[in-house]
Parts: C-alpha cells; sequence; structure tokens
C-alpha cells in the first residue's frame, strides 16, 4: 500500500510529462509523414500550373510538420489536411504522395485549382479516411472505383468538376461501400446514372444534379433505404418515376427538376411521410395530381410547376397543414380553385397562374393563411378584385394578370405593403387611386391593358421605391406629372398607348433603362435632357407629335440598344454621332420629316458590322426589378406588334428604317458594311444617285426597301449575292437595265417590285431584254447565259426561297411571344 502510495506522484508525475510532451510537441509528426508532405510540396512546386501557395513558408523542412499551416496531427500522426488555402494550382497527381499517410481521416483540396485526374495509385492504402472533399476543381477523366472501396470513407465531395462516368471495372467495392454523403454534381457523366450508385445503400445524402445524366430512375432507388436528401435536378434523366421512391421512408427532400420525367406521381409517394420539400418542377409529368399527396402531413414545399398535370387540385390537400408553398404553374389544370388552399394556415406563397383553372372573385372566402406571394396569372378570374385581399398584410407580390376581372382598384390597396402589384390584361375600370403613390415600398406597378382612365395622379412621385411603372394600353390622358421626376430609382417606364399629352420633359429621369411613351398624344420639342439619359437601353417614342430635331450630342446615350421615334414630326439632319452608339441594333427614324443626306458614318455602326450568332440579348437587362419576367425579357415595338426579342432572336430584327422622310443625296456605299442588318427601309425619299453594289454585301438582309425615290442605273448585280433576300421591293425609280439573275434574284418575282421604273428588264417581270446588258457590276456578264434557259428555270429556283424572316415571325406568333399591344 505504502509503496503504492509512494509511486503514484511518479505515475503522475510520468502522466503528467506525457501530456506536456504530447502537447507542446504536437508539432513533431513522424518522420514518414513528413517525408510524404514534402513530397507533395516539391511535386506541387514542380507543377508549371503552380499559382500561389500562401501557406508554403510554414512547410519547410526544419521544423516540425504538425505546426504547418493546414496539417493536424494526432499522437504524432497527420489525420487532418485542410489545404484549401495553402496550395493551389497543380496536378492532382501530386495527392497520391499524401495517400501514404495511413493516418488521414480527412483531405480537403477544395476550390484549389486541381487539374488532372485522381490518381488511383495507393489510394488503397487510405484505410483511416472518412471525408475527402475535392470539389470546385478542374479534375477530369473517371472516379476510381478504389475510391468506394475505402472501409471508413463516410463523405465525398466532387462536385463542380470535370469528371466523367466511373470505369465499370469493378462494383463489387460499393457493397460495402459505408458512404453516407456523396454529392457528384456539375460533372460530366453522360450516359445513365452509374449503376453503382444503386449498391450504395448506407447514402443518407445523394446529389448528381447538372451531370448530363440520361436514361431512367431504376426501380433500385429504393434499396436506398437511409437516404434522407436526394438531389437529381438538372439532367436529362426521362421514363417514369418507379413507385419504389415510396420506399424511401426517410426522404426529407426530393429533387426531380429539370429533368424529363413523363407519366404520373407514382401514389406510393404517400409513404414519403418525413418529406419535408418535393420538387418536380420542368418536366413531363402528365395524368393526375395523386389524391395520396395528402398523405404528406410534414411537406413544407410542393413545386410540381411546368409540366402537364391534369384534372383538378385534389381535396386532400387539405391535409397539408405544414404547407408554405405551392407551386403548380403550368400545368393543365382544370376546374374550380378550391377553397380549401385559402385555409392552409400556414400557406405563404401560392402560383396557380397558367392552368386552365377558373375562379369567381365573389366567392365568399376569408384565408386563414397570410400570403406573402400570390399569382393567379390567367386564372380566367371574374368578378371584382376580391375583398379579402384587404386581410393580406404580408402580401408582398401579387400578380392576377390576363383574367377578367372588372371594377376599379380599390383605394385600400394602398394599405398593404405590397411590393409588387401586376393586374394587366383585365378589364379594370376607373381612375388610378392617387392613394397608391402614397406607398414607399411599392417597386413595381403593372396595370397595363386595362381600361383606365383620367389623369396620372399628381402625387405619382411620391412613390419613391417605384422602380418599374407599366400603365400601357389604357385610356389616360393628360400631362405628365410634375412629381414624376422624382422616380430616382425607376428603370423601367411604360406609357405607351394612351392619350398622354404635353412634352415628355418630366419621364425623362436619368436611371430609366426602358422609356416607352410611344402612341400617345405627346408634342413639342425634343429635349436635349434626352442625351443626359445615360442608362437607356430602349427609347421607344414613335406615333407621337414631337417636333425639334435629334440632339446632335445624341452619342451621349452610350448604352442605347433600341431607337424608335417613328412617326412624328422632328426634322433636321440626321445626327452623324448615332453611329458612335456601340450597342444600337434597331433604329426606325421613318415618318418623320428629316431631311439632308443619309450620313455615310451610319455605315460604321459598330454593333450592326457583325453578325452575333450565338449572342444571348440583354441577360442583363434589368437588373433590380421585382418582376422577373420583365427582368428577362426585352420587348420592341416592331411595326405596331409588340415583339419579345429576348436572347438570339434579336438577330431577326436587326433594322434600319429611315423611310418617308425627305432625304436627298445618294445611298452610301458604306451602308454595305452592316453585315448584320435584317432589314434596310430607304423608301418615300428623294434619294438620287445608283444604288451601291456593296449593298450586296448585307449577308443577313431579308428585306430591302428602296422604293419611291429617285434612284437611277442598273440594280446591281451583286444583288445575287443576299441570299436571305425574302422581299425586296424597287419600284417608282428611274432604274434601267436587266434585273439581276441568280441567287434570290430569281426568287424576286412579284412585278410590283419593279413597277414604275425607267426601263427594267428580265424574267422576273415578263420584259424580254432587248439585248444583252454589257455591264454586269461586280460579278462581269457571267450571268447573261442563254436566255431561253433562265426563263424556263425561274421557276424551279424559286422552290428554293429563303423564308428565314417570315417564318421566324410566324413562329413567334404560334409561340405567344408576338402580340398586338392596343386592345382596340
Ligand atoms: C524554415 O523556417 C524557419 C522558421 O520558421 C526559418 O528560420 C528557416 O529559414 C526556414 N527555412 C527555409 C529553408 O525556408
Ligand atoms: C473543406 O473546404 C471547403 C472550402 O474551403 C469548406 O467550405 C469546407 O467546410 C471544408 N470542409 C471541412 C470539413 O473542413
Ligand atoms: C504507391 O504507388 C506506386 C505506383 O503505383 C507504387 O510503386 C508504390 O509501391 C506505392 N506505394 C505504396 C506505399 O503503396
Ligand atoms: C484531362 O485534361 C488534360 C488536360 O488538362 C488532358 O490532357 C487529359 O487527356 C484529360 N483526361 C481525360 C481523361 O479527359
Ligand atoms: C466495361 O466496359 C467495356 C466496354 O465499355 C466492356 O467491354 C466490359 O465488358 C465492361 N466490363 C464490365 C465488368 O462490365
Ligand atoms: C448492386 O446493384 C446491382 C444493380 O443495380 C444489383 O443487381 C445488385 O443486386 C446490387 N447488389 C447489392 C448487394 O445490393
Ligand atoms: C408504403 O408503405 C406501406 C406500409 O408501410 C408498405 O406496405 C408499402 O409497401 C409501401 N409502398 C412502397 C411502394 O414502398
Ligand atoms: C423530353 O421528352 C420529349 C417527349 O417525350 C422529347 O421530345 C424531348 O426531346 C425530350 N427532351 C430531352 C432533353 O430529353
Ligand atoms: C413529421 O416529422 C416528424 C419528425 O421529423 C415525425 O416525428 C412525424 O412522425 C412526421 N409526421 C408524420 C405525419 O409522419
Ligand atoms: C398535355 O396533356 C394533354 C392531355 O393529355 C395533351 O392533349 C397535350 O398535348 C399535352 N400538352 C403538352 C404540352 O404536352
Ligand atoms: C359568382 O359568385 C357570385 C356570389 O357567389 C354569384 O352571385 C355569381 O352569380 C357568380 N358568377 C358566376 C358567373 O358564376
Ligand atoms: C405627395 O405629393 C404631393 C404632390 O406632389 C405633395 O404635395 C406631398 O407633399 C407629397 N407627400 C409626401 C408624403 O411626400
Amino acid at each position: 500500500m505504502n509503496v503504492k502510495m509512494d509511486s503514484l506522484p511518479w505515475h503522475f508525475f510520468i502522466l503528467f510529462l506525457h501530456i506536456l510532451l504530447s502537447t507542446v510537441s504536437s508539432s513533431a509528426c513522424s518522420l514518414e509523414n513528413k517525408q510524404a508532405l514534402l513530397q507533395f510540396k516539391s511535386s506541387v512546386i514542380r507543377d508549371p500550373a503552380s499559382a500561389s501557395f500562401s501557406g508554403d513558408q510554414s512547410w519547410n523542412s526544419s521544423s516540425v510538420c504538425c505546426s504547418w499551416e493546414g496539417v493536424r496531427c494526432r499522437n504524432q500522426l497527420v489525420t487532418e489536411l485542410h489545404l484549401t488555402n495553402v496550395f493551389t494550382g497543380y496536378n492532382t497527381k501530386a495527392l497520391s504522395n499524401l495517400f501514404l499517410i495511413k493516418s488521414l481521416t480527412l483531405l480537403n483540396a477544395s476550390s484549389s485549382f486541381l487539374h488532372g485526374e485522381i490518381p488511383a495509385n495507393n489510394l488503397s492504402s487510405l484505410s483511416k479516411l472518412e471525408y475527402l472533399d475535392l470539389s470546385s476543381n478542374h479534375i477530369n477523366g473517371s472516379i476510381p472505383d478504389q475510391l468506394f472501396s475505402l472501409p471508413n470513407l463516410k463523405h465525398l465531395s466532387l462536385q463542380s468538376n470535370r469528371l466523367s462516368a466511373s470505369s465499370n471495372a469493378s462494383s463489387h467495392g460499393f457493397i460495402d461501400s459505408r458512404l453516407e454523403y456523396l454529392d457528384l454534381s456539375f460533372n460530366n457523366f453522360n450516359g445513365p446514372i452509374p449503376f453503382q450508385v444503386y449498391n450504395l445503400t448506407n447514402l443518407k445524402y445523394l446529389a448528381l444534379s447538372g451531370t448530363h445524366l440520361s436514361g431512367s430512375l431504376r426501380s433500385n432507388i429504393g434499396s436506398l433505404l437511409r437516404l434522407e436528401i436526394l438531389n437529381l435536378e438538372d439532367n436529362s434523366l426521362h421514363g417514369s418515376l418507379p413507385p419504389e421512391i415510396g420506399k424511401l421512408q426517410k426522404l426529407r427532400i426530393l429533387l426531380l427538376s429539370s429533368n424529363n420525367f413523363s407519366g404520373e406521381i407514382p401514389n406510393s409517394i404517400s409513404n414519403l411521410t418525413q418529406l419535408k420539400k418535393l420538387d418536380i418542377s420542368y418536366n413531363n409529368l402528365f395524368s393526375v395530381i395523386p389524391e395520396s399527396i395528402g398523405e404528406l402531413r410534414n411537406i413544407s414545399d410542393i413545386l410540381l410547376n411546368q409540366n402537364n398535370l391534369t384534372g383538378g387540385i385534389p381535396m386532400s390537400m387539405q391535409e397539408l397543414s405544414k404547407l408554405e408553398s405551392l407551386d403548380l404553374n403550368g400545368n393543365s389544370l382544370s376546374g374550380y380553385i378550391p377553397t380549401i388552399l385559402f385555409e392552409l394556415n400556414r400557406l405563404k406563397i401560392l402560383n396557380l397562374a397558367g392552368n386552365s383553372l377558373s375562379w369567381n372573385s365573389t366567392a365568399k372566402i376569408s384565408p386563414t393563411c397570410l400570403f406573402s406571394e400570390l399569382y393567379l396569372k390567367s386564372c380566367r378570374i371574374i368578378g371584382e378584385i376580391p375583398r379579402w385581399l384587404s386581410g393580406q398584410k404580408d402580401l408582398q407580390n401579387l400578380d392576377l394578370s390576363n383574367n377578367m376581372l372588372s371594377g376599379e382598384i380599390p383605394s385600400w390597396f394602398a394599405e398593404l405593403r405590397i411590393q409588387s402589384i401586376i393586374l394587366s390584361d383585365n378589364k379594370l375600370t376607373g381612375k388610378l387611386p392617387p392613394s397608391l403613390f402614397e406607398s414607399q415600398i411599392l417597386s413595381f406597378l403593372d396595370l397595363s391593358i386595362n381600361m383606365l382612365e383620367g389623369e396620372l395622379p399628381k402625387n405619382i412621385g411620391n412613390a419613391s421605391s417605384l422602380e418599374g411603372l407599366l400603365l400601357s394600353s389604357n385610356s389616360f390622358h393628360g400631362p405628365l406629372p410634375e412629381s414624376m421626376s422624382n422616380l430616382l430609382y425607376i428603370w423601367m417606364l411604360d406609357l405607351s398607348y394612351n392619350n398622354i399629352s404635353g412634352n415628355i420633359l418630366h419621364s425623362l429621369i436619368p436611371g430609366l433603362n426602358y422609356l416607352d411613351l410611344s402612341s400617345n398624344n405627346f408634342s413639342g420639342q425634343l429635349p436635349v435632357e434626352l442625351t443626359s439619359m445615360d442608362s437607356l437601353k430602349v427609347l421607344e417614342l414613335h406615333d407621337n407629335r414631337l417636333t425639334g430635331e435629334l440632339p446632335v450630342s445624341f452619342s451621349k446615350i452610350s448604352c442605347l440598344q433600341v431607337l424608335n421615334v417613328r412617326n412624328n414630326n422632328i426634322g433636321g439632319l440626321i445626327p452623324a454621332s448615332l453611329a458612335e452608339l456601340s450597342k444600337l441594333w434597331f433604329i426606325d427614324l421613318s415618318h418623320n420629316k428629316l431631311t439632308g443626306e443619309i450620313p455615310t458614318e451610319l455605315g460604321d455602326l459598330p454593333y450592326l458590322q457583325y453578325t452575333h450568332s450565338n449572342e444571348s440579348y440583354f441577360s442583363d437587362y434589368f437588373l433590380s426589378g421585382q418582376s422577373e419576367y420583365y427582368n428577362q425579357h426585352l420587348i420592341i415595338d416592331w411595326k405596331g406588334s409588340v415583339i419579345d426579342v429576348t436572347g438570339s432572336r434579336a438577330n431577326l430584327f436587326m433594322t434600319l428604317d429611315l423611310s418617308n422622310n425627305q432625304l436627298s443625296g445618294g445611298i452610301p456605299a458604306s451602308l454595305g458594311n452592316l453585315r448584320a442588318l435584317k432589314s434596310l427601309h430607304l423608301s418615300f425619299n428623294e434619294l438620287t444617285g445608283g444604288i451601291p453594289a456593296e449593298l450586296g454585301r448585307l449577308e443577313n438582309i431579308e428585306s430591302m426597301f428602296l422604293s419611291n425615290n429617285k434612284l437611277t442605273g442598273e440594280i446591281p448585280q451583286t444583288f445575287v449575292e443576299l441570299r436571305e433576300l425574302t422581299t425586296l421591293d424597287l419600284s417608282n425609280n428611274k432604274l434601267v437595265g436587266q434585273i439581276p439573275t441568280g441567287g434570290q434574284m430569281s426568287a424576286m418575282t412579284d412585278p410590283s417590285s419593279y413597277v414604275n421604273n425607267s426601263d427594267l428588264c428580265g424574267f422576273q417581270i415578263g420584259v424580254q431584254c432587248k439585248s444583252v446588258s454589257p455591264s454586269g457590276g461586280l460579278q462581269g456578264s457571267s450571268n447573261t447565259g442563254d436566255e431561253g434557259d433562265e426563263w424556263l428555270s425561274w421557276e424551279a429556283t424559286a422552290v428554293g426561297y429563303s423564308v428565314g424572316f417570315f417564318l421566324a415571325i410566324g413562329i413567334a406568333y404560334f409561340i405567344g411571344i408576338f402580340h398586338p399591344k392596343s386592345r382596340q
């Protein structure tokens, strides 16, 4: 006993010393580990792609390796390596040195600009590895099967790389895998879901989104019984959803959106009692929403939008007492909108837009939920704006557009704290309640296409948060309120198709991106203040009574893309400085009183000089809007029709229209540089001289109107190069000689395109040329060939008629991006 008592302090001392040493010298690590780390470092440094080594100073052979940046040890063995901020930009080969550290439990080299393939060498020695994160690098090649054989690996993150599908060599490693977390999203597995995945039965988290997967989701998914989160979004998976999904009873989040799944939502989904979020939006589901959906008592988000679901909204949904958001937008649902939806206490976001639903807004309902977002666009709602909305104190976004709402805009709207109100395309009458504009929260108001009338309220400028105001196609009259210029945050103002009069000065707010005042009664001179609007991208002033001249300093509006002042009384010269607007691609100055010559400089318009085939236009169009639609779409007025020219569709509408003015002089040869141009209109002017042969370089031109001028000489032979030409009008000039044959010119056989000229001939108009014209433009007389052959062959050529432009407009019509703006 005594002996023990005596020796105890010693034991304590030794123990204490041991603890002290292992703490103080925790920075010591085994020689083997140190060598592996140094070899890793030297192969990183040797890599020519290696960029910066913020932490490598500490990785130095004369210091102890457990103190190096990113290195963690336990019992003098390296266990964790956090390399993200230590080394960047090296080949993954270097990692194989680290694979020799058998004690490693964690390796994190995410976001490190790694390139190359994951080395399979020595990988299987990592028997203690639990956590591997190589996400957000540039790793390519396939995933070595050895990774899945690591007996302790639980967490594997390889998302955002360039990996392709795992080799098929062996799958038995997967069977014993302990993997619980697998994120392979944003890689390049072109092909089916790797079959090995179905054997990873310990998985709780599986993410394969954005990996270019195709094929179907196999019923084996039902063997992943521990799965809590499954994310297969953004692939090309097709086929129906296997009923075995219902076996995954621990599932909390199921994300299948943006695939091509078809068929029905399996009834077995009712087994997923833990499910909180279900997203199958953007697929091809048809059939009805199963009644069994009412069993998902724990669900808070259901997103089934953009499918083709039919039938009614199931009554069983009244059981979903935890539902917070329901998006059924863009399906083919029918029947009445059931009252039960308004009695789901927690529902905040409801989107039923774009179905075949209907609703009588006078139906007596007293919602027990407080919506924050309510979208009932195109729900065939009849009646007045429902009174119960006045109790919706949390409402931020309201869209009731494209319905049959009648009556006046209630003044209690102003008491709500709504940010975005969209009531366009209804039958609303009466005046704009001034109280609406006392809101300091309202940022987007769209009341277009209604039957509203009266003057714009004087206090419009009090709505200090307003970013978008769209009042087009109503019957507003009177002048612009002075206070309008107080709307400092406004980027979109559309007052088109009303009867507003007076001058436009108060609408010239410097921050505007989009200003549409067209088809009103505005008069007075174009104010010079116009040129201080340096954010303006679209300026639509057509069909008014504006006078004055285009300011010489127009070039200050440097972002301008669309300029339309058609049908006003604008005189003076066309400012040559227009050509400095580097983004301008739509110019309509027609039906005015412009005089002088067409500036040669217009041929320098930068944007129209090159074909922008795959460019996406205006993706950055409006940055801060409330309404997604207006955020992403650019709408222009093209010859009286409203057209959405978002994306590369803008290519179809590249226009220069100077017709119906009093322009004189010749057509500048420089216009031949505008190779992106689709239509050129110079008709009804007093242009003289010949048609420049250079116009034959307009390789994208589809319509060209030069009629009703005083043009002389021959039609240039170069016109046979205009491969896209579908419409040509040269009538009412003084042209002579043979109409060129060949290319699309052989298809331009409408005689009215050539009437009232001096002496034209050619098979197109059925007038035989008396003698073969010796001057054939740039092409010489190569096309003069055998007249008889031409007479026979022109009809055959016409079959090859290019229909690009009008076909595009036709399609636009069908897919609904093309609709008349005025109600009349
Ligand atoms: C290694 O680090 C120590 C102290 O941090 C320093 O004194 C020494 O110069 C370094 N050696 C090299 C080769 O960088
Ligand atoms: C791995 O590194 C990434 C990026 O630095 C970080 O977000 C993540 O939390 C790290 N993981 C662990 C377990 O430290
Ligand atoms: C590591 O891999 C290399 C190359 O395959 C091999 O020569 C070496 O023996 C391996 N080292 C260990 C410790 O497994
Ligand atoms: C991986 O990328 C490198 C270039 O970074 C390339 O040489 C190699 O062939 C690629 N490997 C695979 C399997 O694609
Ligand atoms: C792996 O794929 C190749 C060709 O893709 C095939 O020849 C081979 O039989 C496959 N191996 C296994 C084990 O499936
Ligand atoms: C592994 O997956 C394959 C195909 O998915 C399946 O046939 C096999 O039964 C699975 N093996 C185990 C042990 O789960
Ligand atoms: C759903 O759950 C029931 C009872 O728990 C079970 O009998 C049935 O097989 C499950 N359905 C599916 C498709 O897993
Ligand atoms: C989706 O399916 C439809 C018809 O089933 C097909 O036309 C379409 O090409 C498919 N899309 C993809 C991306 O697989
Ligand atoms: C909802 O989830 C909780 C906990 O996740 C669970 O205890 C409960 O049984 C679930 N409710 C239903 C109706 O299954
Ligand atoms: C949607 O389903 C209906 C009825 O099944 C069908 O007539 C229609 O063509 C489908 N629409 C689309 C876009 O697939
Ligand atoms: C709409 O509902 C009201 C009140 O319930 C009723 O009087 C009216 O007839 C209904 N209108 C239509 C078209 O069903
Ligand atoms: C609102 O506008 C009116 C008229 O412009 C002005 O007299 C009034 O002071 C404004 N109210 C507020 C709160 O700014």
